[in-house]
């Protein structure tokens, strides 16, 4: 248990094992953030994944007695944080349960036995005794139904998958962990979570933040907030607006033979060469959600990959759908690869790619027949050059 303000409480648990959410590689685990607000009438912000509720159960058995719980606010469906609702109701069996509008639907659709669940609007304020909790809904970050809570008397934004970031640590405050780790992970969550919604961010934030003083952040994953909210509102406005680094690179591939491979260093070299920095990115040895946090700054993206049954191989396969759907816009993209016989790996891959909203193709795709030759490889530095001075230029 963690005091935040006088009567104020984190109380969530601590996913240490955690390696695998939805497909996104949690290296460092999670934590589900509940919030415990103990006023004339008793609250609870969230739960935790089922499998965690006794661990937060003995959190909030060290404040309150749990039974004593007026009302359970659950910021979001996504049974990371509302998994331990029903096993809580059964405890505290007078608690009144709130959600907004979209949560009240998709709760009872996850727990069919409950059927009494109060709405919260956008705006609505919800007097504790000497708190007020007011609401704002969050759609789609990350589902429909999310919504966040602002503490006015203590200035506190309960901002549920927004800020988030998947850490388990026993320290819970940003000025207790290592920055560029947590920073590291604040981006990797946006990237993998929220970049397809970048106007819904946008929204919030007007509504939100702007007009109020937030003296902390607690989010639904990982570590609080409430010495470099600054810098956190600053990296969100970055990635919000869709502002890259105009000299960063990173170079997606799979290759068989090490034509391919080969071809992508050659790239990469021309590249650096002119001055842009490169990521160069193996699918075999990397995984797609540590490359989308490649990707979130990223103004040039190339894709390479040889071709296998007549398509693109199935790793990038899995990258192109993965990547697709997280929408990332206004890219300067090139495919490459090598073949065999038929050679649609490449032709296929770079279909795809210019269905990307708002990318730009400065060349033609490249591909090379089996292994490639000296000029091939010269060609593919200079290739790399030319999309460099494009960066630079544009
Ligand atoms: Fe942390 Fe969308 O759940």
């Amino acid at each position: 248990m963690t005091e935040i303000a006088p009567n104020i409480y984190w109380v969530g648990g601590v996913d240490w094992n955690l390696r695998n959410f939805h497909g996104y590689k949690t290296e460092e685990g999670s934590s589900y953030n509940a919030y415990l607000i103990v006023d004339e009438k008793i609250t609870l912000i969230d739960t935790v994944k089922e499998y965690l509720f006794d661990e937060m159960i003995d959190r909030i058995s060290e404040i309150i007695d749990p039974s004593k719980i007026d009302y359970i606010i659950s910021e979001h469906t996504e049974m990371d944080h509302s998994g331990s609702i029903p096993k809580l109701l059964a405890i505290a069996k007078n608690a009144k349960l709130m959600a907004s509008p979209n949560g009240v639907k998709g709760l009872k659709k996850h727990f069919h036995n409950i059927t009494s669940i109060d709405e919260c609007y956008e705006g609505m304020v919800l007097n504790t005794g000497k708190y007020n909790l007011r609401f704002y809904l969050q759609q789609m970050l990350h589902w429909p139904d999310n919504m966040a809570v602002y503490l006015e008397e203590e200035k506190i934004l309960f901002s549920n998958d927004a800020f988030g970031q998947h850490i388990a640590s026993g320290f819970r405050w940003d000025d207790e962990y290592p920055h560029g780790m947590l920073f590291h992970q604040v981006a990797k969550y946006y990237a993998n979570i929220i970049l397809p919604y970048n106007a819904r961010v946008k929204d919030f934030v007007k509504r939100a933040i702007e007009p109020n003083e937030i003296k902390y952040i607690c989010p639904a994953h990982g570590i609080m907030f409430r010495k470099y909210i600054p810098d956190l509102v600053n990296e969100y406005t970055k990635w919000m607006t869709n502002t890259l680094e105009k000299k960063k690179a990173v170079i997606i591939y799979d290759t068989m033979w090490k034509s391919t491979e080969n071809m992508a260093y050659q790239l990469q070299r021309g590249l650096d060469e002119v001055g842009v920095r490169v990521e160069l990115r193996h699918l075999s040895y990397c995984h797609i959600s540590n490359i989308m946090t490649d990707i979130i700054d990223a103004s040039l993206i190339v894709v390479g990959t040889p071709t296998l049954n007549n398509d693109y191989m199935p790793t990038v396969s899995g990258f192109l759908t993965y990547m697709k759907g997280l929408k990332p816009e206004g890219r300067v993209g090139f495919a490459f690869g090598s073949y065999g016989w038929s050679g649609e790996g490449v032709k296929h891959l770079d279909e795809i790619l210019r269905t990307l909203k708002g990318w730009v193709f400065p060349l033609d795709a490249k591909q090379v027949n089996y292994v490639p030759t000296e000029s091939d490889l010269k060609d593919m530095y200079e290739q790399g050059k030319v999309l460099g001075k494009y960066l630079l230029n544009n």
